[in-house]
């Protein structure tokens, strides 16, 4: 999904983005007003674009509109459950939201609307999942015994609470502890943990260490590939270990560029400067490498297109590989 990240001017005059985020709720609405706040804390990656409800009675949207957040609400009553989730999504598209952040939101979602926001929608649980799943987790919790209750922010799939867990909290149990206070304990600790993680996700295109696992996937899916240090940066050769080849090397933000890049090989000066002038918040002549035939791609960006990255991996493997490899690729392309 193409991503439409603001810019915005910070303080000391640095540039900064933050990601629209639309927030689910059925209730009170802790959990929003967590994130909102938070949102409105100096350089936090987020901001809060809509709020949005099944229940017109929440509580929680009543603070939204006093904070000047736009809100909706409809009943789902008598409306197919993708019915009303298409309604919620045109809500959320027209707020041009990046991110979906459930917040104590109550509705079973249906498989289109999930498979429409998948990796871009959180929720929170208050269980240490996978335990406890679904309904009155903190009574479970008790009943079973447990020291540790807690919290969980983890992505929406189609299964219940069921995604990929990012964060959690471990609240301990009390003696004497009911459902009831052992919950309002875990909200604080919810409180903390979901503007974090909220943050992390959304940032996570600036993390060096997250974009060296995206590219590592892509890269050693070629043939004959290992991994190989280049001054001390992570990069990819391909060949047999002794005649091993870089094909491409990730620069972290090297000799004061602002890009965590993929240095990759092009097929000389005259492509990398027309690139370079066509699109330069994609492509960058990396300091060094650059006189060395090696093309920036940068990759701290919201809106990396990775098929794109996949190609240039693929087009600077082949420039790279010994003939032995290249002529079986090109043997198995003309079939
Ligand atoms: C929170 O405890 C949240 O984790 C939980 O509902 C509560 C909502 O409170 N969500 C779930 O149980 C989802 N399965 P809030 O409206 O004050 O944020």
């Amino acid at each position: 999904m193409a991503s439409r990240l603001r810019w915005e001017q910070t303080e000391n005059g640095g540039m900064t983005e933050r990601a629209k985020v639309a927030v689910l709720i059925s209730g009170t609405g802790s959990n929003m007003a967590a994130l909102l706040y938070a949102s409105r804390l100096p350089d936090a990656p987020f901001e809060i674009v809509l709020v949005a409800s099944n229940n017109p009675e929440a509580p929680g949207l009543k603070l939204a509109e006093a904070e000047g957040i736009r809100t909706f609400a409809h009943p789902h009553k008598g409306l197919k459950r993708a019915e009303f989730d298409a309604l919620i999504d045109e809500q959320i598209r027209s707020a041009a939201a990046d991110y979906v952040a459930l917040a104590g939101y109550m509705r079973l979602l249906s498989a289109e609307f999930v498979g429409r926001w998948t990796e871009r929608m959180l929720n929170i649980h208050p269980s240490l999942l996978p335990k406890y799943k679904g309904l009155e987790p903190h009574r479970r919790a008790l009943e079973a015994g447990d020291a540790h209750a807690g919290c969980s922010v983890h992505l929406v799939t189609p299964e219940v609470d069921d995604g990929p867990v990012l964060g959690q909290v471990e609240v301990a149990v009390l003696p004497g502890d009911t459902a009831e206070t052992l919950a309002a304990r875990v909200l604080i600790a919810e409180h903390q943990l979901y503007p974090r993680v909220l943050a992390q996700f959304v940032s996570r295109h600036q993390d060096a260490g997250w974009i060296e696992q995206h590219v590592d996937r892509l890269a050693s899916g070629l043939p004959e590939v290992r991994r190989k240090t280049s001054h001390g940066s992570p990069g990819w050769s391909v060949g047999s270990e002794k005649g091993a080849k870089l094909f491409a090397i990730l620069a972290d933000r090297h000799h004061g560029e602002e890009a965590v890049g993929l240095l990759v090989k092009a097929s000389g000066a005259d492509e990398m400067t027309g690139l370079i002038e066509a699109q330069p918040d994609i492509y960058y002549w990396p300091e060094y490498y650059g006189a060395s035939g090696w093309l920036g791609l940068k990759l701290n960006r919201p809106d990396v297109d990775w098929d794109q990255v996949n190609e240039w991996l693929e087009r600077s493997w082949r420039a790279c590989a010994p003939a032995r490899l290249t002529r079986l690729i090109r043997a198995s392309d003309e079939f």
